[in-house]
């Protein structure tokens, strides 16, 4: 059974035992990873992702005779009742619940009319690892009361609705690619997006005989990383007003050392970063039309530098796996993916090389970090969809 199953399956199980009745609508969304395009995403940069074959399901059930909505996780095995006319701040801080009542928020907002629903979820994507768990779960609800409500959102304005609910409802300042990602995506396919327009255009991957793309988890989260979030996007905002203009893509790096005077020493590093990570993605884009996977690797391997070194959003766990990964036989190149902070890298490596370098970096991150790192072979795969029950 496909895991794309398999989680529904899961979702429904649990319905059926926590409410005691059938399910009679389902969806599911994928995590992602993003293979280059970092940080770009909140000043109208360029990003390259692709959907993980790991997946967030959600199913659920209109109760019209018990009011009230009530939400159960199959993986956390917890029920939370809420009112999605309320505000955020009567549901308790913190809560995976809050990713679910915010997009029903938004789409009450919009006029839609839903009635009191009960839904279960369960998902694959390992929650706060990096790989948009939380993208996954919004997208994944809005997807299943598409279908229960008979409407249906464009594919931007459902992105957009998603990120609202989670910039209000979960306090997380992100831009909208993991959302667009979480929709859009096509099989085999990378996604570059365009975050000024949003408009997104798909760039085949290499096929499995020519590159195997490996996601290592770091399996740490550093506490600090949803305030250094706020701060780095914060720098760059502010680095945007200074230069005046609308988006960073607008300058070069002549530029910004023209403003050093003007600008803190880390809105200089941040914007630095932005400025060269949107060429890098362009140049990313280009190689992989080519099938130049080499040159791909090398600015993969850039990319990382650039965060690690100007954007300041890597931390030891990810440069090990980087640091371990550069260095073998096969690997075009690696880097660290997402937020940052610890979560996820990803190393892009030829086949016949991919089994001696993972095992490689795995030996190298146990000794150096004392501690084990997952290993997730990624294939690209399809956006969100709804799935018959
Ligand atoms: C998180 C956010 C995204 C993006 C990345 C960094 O995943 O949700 O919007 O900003 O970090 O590239």
């Amino acid at each position: 059974m496909s895991t794309h199953n398999a989680c529904v399956e899961r979702a429904r199980e649990a319905f059926s035992r926590v409410f005691g009745t059938r399910v009679t609508h389902a969806a599911s969304a994928p995590g992602r990873v993003n293979l280059i395009g970092e940080h770009t995403d909140y000043t109208g940069g360029y990003v390259l992702p692709i959907a993980i074959d790991l997946r967030c399901a959600a199913v659920g059930k209109t109760n019209e005779v018990r009011p009230g909505w009530r939400v159960h996780s199959a993986d956390l095995g917890e029920t939370v009742e809420f009112d999605p006319h309320a505000e955020p701040d009567q549901l308790p801080g913190g809560s995976w619940a809050r990713y679910v009542a915010g997009v029903a928020a938004e789409l009450i907002k919009l006029g839609w009319n839903p009635p009191p629903i009960e839904l279960c979820v369960a998902s694959d994507v390992p929650l706060g690892g990096g790989l948009s768990s939380s993208a996954a779960l919004g997208v994944a609800t809005a997807t299943v009361l598409e279908s229960m409500c008979g409407r249906t959102l464009s594919a931007v304005d459902k992105a957009l609705l998603c990120q609202r609910a989670e910039q209000a409802w979960a306090g997380v300042p992100c831009g909208v690619m993991d959302q667009m990602a979480a929709i859009m995506s096509r099989q085999g396919h990378a996604l570059l997006i365009d975050c000024r327009d949003l408009t997104i255009e798909h760039v085949p991957m290499p096929s499995e005989s020519d590159a195997a793309l490996v996601v290592f988890n770091t399996n740490v989260r550093h506490a600090l990383a949803a305030g250094e979030y706020a701060r780095r996007r914060a720098a760059c905002e502010r680095a945007v007003r200074v230069l005046g203009v609308k988006s960073l893509r607008d300058v070069t790096i002549a530029r910004i050392d023209a403003a050093a005077t003007a600008l803190s020493e880390v809105e200089r590093r941040c914007a630095r970063h932005v400025v060269t990570e949107n060429q890098r993605t362009v140049a990313a884009a280009n190689a992989l039309r080519s099938g130049d996977l080499a040159e791909f690797g090398r600015l993969m391997s850039q990319s990382h530098a650039s965060l690690r070194d100007d954007m300041s959003v890597s931390c030891q766990e990810l440069d090990t796996l980087v640091e371990f990964a550069s260095a073998c036989e096969g690997v075009y190149g690696a880097r660290m993916t997402g937020a940052g902070f610890g979560g996820c890298a990803i190393a892009l490596i030829e086949p016949s090389k991919c089994a001696s370098a993972t095992e490689t970096i795995a030996v190298g991150y146990r000794q150096r970090c004392g501690r084990d790192c997952s290993i997730i072979p990624a294939r690209a795969s399809a956006g969100a969809c709804p799935v018959t029950v």
